[in-house]
């Protein structure tokens, strides 16, 4: 396993479409265990393909709060597809690996009931609730060319991008 290089926005990649996965080969097994090592690394709780550069409709996620006393539970869901969402919504203080250190509150169908494949390519189904539908909402979000900070005004939006674009100025100096 290797840990992969996250994008920062702004980046073209972080905006684009992504196709779906039509190989579930060794390849594509190998991506999803380096995406979820490269998130636990962060740390974070989710990751999109396209923020490691790789614009196909996979991400992974762990949203166990309590590591010490829950179990980890990594999850890697390809082509997901949210095919239910609850009228109530929810609101949660959102952050992203790709736009480190800025948080906003953005609001979200609470639930939400998603279809994916597995890396074997087996279908699934699952209805999320609480952190774990605001997650693989933003992370869906990703795969469509879509950020967190798309939600927000455009003032507050310039801003953190401002910020985006010093500190890779001040990364890309070292
Ligand atoms: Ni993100």
């Amino acid at each position: 396993m290797s840990l992969k290089e996250i994008l920062i926005h702004p980046d073209p990649r972080l905006k684009k479409e992504t196709a779906p996965v039509a190989e579930f080969d060794r390849e594509l097994a190998r991506l999803a265990d380096d995406m979820l090592e490269t998130m636990y690394d962060a740390p974070g709780i989710g990751l999109a393909a396209p923020q490691v550069g790789v614009m196909q409709q996979l991400l992974v996620m762990d949203c166990v709060k309590e590591a010490e006393t829950e179990k980890p539970r990594p999850m890697v869901l390809i082509n997901p597809q949210v095919i239910w969402a609850s009228d109530e919504l929810s609101t949660y203080e959102e952050g992203c690996l790709s736009i480190p250190d800025q948080y906003a509150d953005v609001t979200r169908p609470a639930e939400v009931k998603v279809r994916w494949l597995g890396v074997d390519g087996t279908p699934q189904e699952e209805q999320f609730s609480g952190l774990w539908a605001t997650c693989v909402q933003h992370e869906i979000d990703h795969l469509h060319g879509k950020l967190f900070i798309d939600y927000l005004k455009p003032m507050k939006r310039q801003m953190i991008t401002r910020k985006m674009q010093k500190l890779k100025r001040e990364r890309a100096r070292l």
